[in-house]
């Protein structure tokens, strides 16, 4: 699923930023260039982070949730 539509950045492709470290939008974007543009899907991104830093860095096994809750 692509999360940010300025760089065409999927969610996998995100995990993997964070996989290598990113801790923060700002170094997914360094990593990967997602949220690199408009910031609108930084929101988006931080949440994937959480995620996974939440979920011991694995991505969880049940990644495949909602990427925000309201
Ligand atoms: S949608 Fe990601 S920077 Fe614009």
């Amino acid at each position: 699923m692509i999360v940010c539509h300025c760089e065409g950045v999927n969610d996998h492709t995100i995990r993997e930023a964070v996989g290598r470290g990113a801790r923060c939008p700002e170094t997914v974007a360094a990593l990967c260039g997602a949220g690199a543009l408009c910031g609108g899907c930084r929101p988006a991104i931080e949440d994937v982070v959480d995620r996974m830093t939440a979920a011991g860095e694995h991505g969880g096994q049940s990644g495949r949730g909602r990427l925000r809750s309201a």
